[in-house]
């Protein structure tokens, strides 16, 4: 098992521990078992979800939703959809192609359990079905919103986003980026999904725009500041805690903001993000308690 988080407040750890529960219990009811002749895909997609994960994007989103009063059962749907592209893009990190890594979240990864050509198929498997989970009808009752949602989860996805951004990941083998390029390519990779993450309760609540505006700038620097410190982490902490092998991106020769300006200035660099990412939230009073908590995690955190 890879580890929960453990750091920090404990009203957050709780508020977190509360919340893997309902990632798991939510995608264990979107992806039954099956005794189809194709079974092995949806054993590979369930293996490739379910436990380990920290179900951070998913917090984000049940989070920004009580901000408008969301109904949760709808939350849920959308925050198990998150997760889902995630999963996905996580399982095609792994493969020999991209990372060529072993583990994730603690046990083999998906294309060391089944297989590469499985471990394809699972992450397109994953992606195509989160978005079908956005375009149902019990995901919001106003076919706009719907449809809001899934144009917002795509861009945040594509080659504008994450998919863009690991392109981008691939070529800094080769080249050393500067600051600016390894920037923009982490606020892809890792930013705009945490972004969209907040984004949706705001879809889902119709809130205004100042507030829209308000919480994508705060994960969209939480995003970065997560992906600075996944960064840092690959140096200094364990694959155990970790639940994924360690000194990765040296070994790859990836341009990261730790191989450009060393550790100490990274960590500096992600303590002035996670600053900034909480005076987004000023406008909400104190409301937003969580996402502020959450912030402060992503400093603490060691896996
Ligand atoms: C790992 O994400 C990949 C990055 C974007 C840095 P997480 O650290 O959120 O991984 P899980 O979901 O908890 O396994
Ligand atoms: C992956 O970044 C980010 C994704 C969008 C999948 P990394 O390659 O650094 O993630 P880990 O360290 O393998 O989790
Ligand atoms: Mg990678
Ligand atoms: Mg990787
Ligand atoms: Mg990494």
């Amino acid at each position: 098992m890879a580890p929960s988080p453990r750091e920090g407040n404990p009203e957050l750890k709780d508020a977190l521990d509360e919340n893997v529960q309902l990632v798991e219990r939510t995608v264990t009811r979107l992806l039954p078992e099956t005794d189809l002749a194709e079974a092995q895909l949806y054993d590979a997609m369930r293996y490739g979800i379910l436990a380990g994960g920290k179900r951070l994007r998913p917090f984000i989103v049940m989070q920004s939703a009580r901000l408008f009063n969301v109904d949760p059962a709808r939350a849920k749907r959308v925050a198990a959809a998150i997760e889902m592209v995630h999963s996905y893009s996580l399982i095609h990190d792994d493969l020999p192609a991209m990372d060529n890594a072993d583990m994730r979240r603690g046990k083999l990864s998906v294309h060391k359990a089944y297989d590469e050509a499985t471990a394809i198929l699972a992450g397109d498997a994953l992606l195509t079905m989160a978005f079908e989970i956005l375009a149902e009808s019990d995901t919001h009752e106003d076919p706009r919103v719907r449809c809001e949602l899934v144009a917002a989860m795509a861009a945040a996805a594509g080659p504008q986003g994450m998919v863009g951004g690991q392109m981008l990941d691939l070529i800094g083998e080769n080249e050393n980026f500067d600051l600016g390029t390894i920037s923009r390519m982490q606020r892809m990779k890792t930013g705009k999904l945490m972004a969209f993450a907040c984004e949706a309760g705001a879809i889902l609540g119709k809130a205004s725009e100042q507030q829209r505006k308000a919480l994508t700038s705060y994960a969209y620097d939480l995003g970065l500041a997560f992906q600075v410190t996944d960064d840092i982490l690959d140096v200094e902490s364990d694959p155990n805690t970790m639940g994924k092998p360690a000194n990765q991106d040296s070994q790859a020769g990836k341009s990261t903001f730790v191989s450009t300006m060393g550790k100490d200035q990274a960590r500096m660099r992600a303590e002035m993000l996670v600053a900034q990412a909480k005076r987004h939230l000023h406008i909400f009073e104190g409301r937003a308690v969580m996402l502020e908590l959450l912030a402060d995690y992503v400093l603490q955190r060691r896996a």
